[in-house]
């Protein structure tokens, strides 16, 4: 049985057991609910550092474990209870990682090696999410999954996230080239709808709220700068076709969509789609983030890999991507405001 919601094919696989790690995060979190769609029984486990319970379905076939990556024998219980893991458990968000680039790098480094560690044991498939940071600043119109990375110095804290995601991606190559076990790499350039939180530096999640609220939307620097921004729907589709496929083992994927929006726009774009009397407001990066913070004018992804092999072709465009945060974002305050009225 195949479901036709996109242009490529994910398959039901009823009774596939599924470890998720991040399970409790925003991506992982709709992950899960496909799964779950699909027949498989899930297992997700997180620390709850940036995700929360609540995003999980409340579904019998989904197991909740409050654990961390960084907990070997946990991994290696409920990795031996599975056929796949999808590792997507780390510390994510510029101002997570500028505020504790330590516990970045020890989640994003040592938390895979556990991850990949605990496959090998059992001998399943594992996908490691990457990320479009190991690209760094290099501008090139339509990034290949080749293409030469481009980084700032490995003493500045922001280059640290994207310094653990390569060695991420290393290690997750060097299990499948010295030990055959079938990895997975997916290099995601900004997924966004749903239950995502502008708390961690998220940009349309972020000036979503703060349209809502009505204040200002911050737009960094001269907000020319341009992004790519794909929904999370169609991510993790993207996600389940491709762990099952032989031929993805060993390899990186880019996960996006191309078409490009500068911050500029998208800002205009979110207050009217919100109906929000706000402006936009700039912010020097140096005020943002502090001195010496380095940003990437574009980054802009060549999804041909991921097309040619699976039929990825992403649809939902940006107004759907802003509608479907805006929509979260409103039942969210809506939902806070009767539990206070309840209170009150
Ligand atoms: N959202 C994007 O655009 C994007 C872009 C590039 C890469 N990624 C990658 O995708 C994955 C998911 O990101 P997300 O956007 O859903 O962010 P997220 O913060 O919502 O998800 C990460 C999850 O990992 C959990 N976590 C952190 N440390 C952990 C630990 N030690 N043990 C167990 N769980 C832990 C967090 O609580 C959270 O639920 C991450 O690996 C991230 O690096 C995401």
């Amino acid at each position: 049985m195949a479901t036709d919601n996109t242009a490529w094919q994910v398959r039901a696989n009823p009774g596939r057991r599924t470890l998720v790690t991040g399970g409790a995060g925003f991506i992982g979190s709709h992950l899960v609910d496909r799964l779950v769609e699909l027949g498989h029984q899930v297992i997700a486990v997180d620390d709850l550092s940036t995700g929360r319970m609540a995003n999980l379905v409340d579904h019998p076939s989904v197991e909740r474990v409050a654990g961390s990556v960084l907990d070997a024998p946990l991994l290696d219980e409920l990795t031996s209870r599975v056929d796949e893991v999808y590792h997507l458990a780390a510390a994510v968000g510029v101002n997570t990682i500028l505020k504790d680039p330590l516990r970045s790098l020890r989640t994003n480094l040592h938390g895979t090696e556990i991850v990949l560690n605990a496959a090998l044991r059992h001998q399943v498939q594992v996908m490691v999410m990457s990320s479009s940071e190991v690209y760094g600043m290099n501008t090139s119109d339509g990034l290949t999954e080749d293409d030469d990375r481009v980084l700032g110095s490995p003493l500045l804290a922001r280059w640290s996230y994207a310094e653990a995601k390569a060695v991420v991606e290393t290690l997750a190559y060097a299990y499948w080239r010295n030990e055959g076990l079938p990895t997975v790499i997916v290099r995601p350039f900004n997924i966004v709808g749903p239950r995502q939180t502008g708390r961690y530096g998220m940009v349309i999640p972020r000036l979503v709220g703060q349209a809502l609220r009505d204040e200002p939307l911050s737009v960094y620097g001269d907000g020319r700068q341009t992004r790519c921004f794909c929904h999370v729907r169609e991510a993790v589709d993207a996600m389940v076709a491709l762990i099952g496929h032989p031929d993805a083992y060993g390899q990186a994927f880019n996960l996006g969509r191309p078409e490009e929006v500068s911050i500029r726009e998208l800002a205009e774009r979110v207050i009217e789609l919100s109906g929000s009397s706000s402006s936009i407001q700039y912010v020097p990066y140096s005020k943002a983030y502090g001195e010496g913070f380095q940003d990437m004018r574009r980054r802009v992804p060549d999804i041909t890999k991921l097309r040619d092999l699976i039929g990825f072709e992403p649809r939902l465009g940006l107004d759907t991507i802003v509608m479907s945060v805006l929509e979260d974002q409103r039942q969210s305050r809506t939902a806070e405001l009767s539990t206070l009225g309840g209170r009150g």
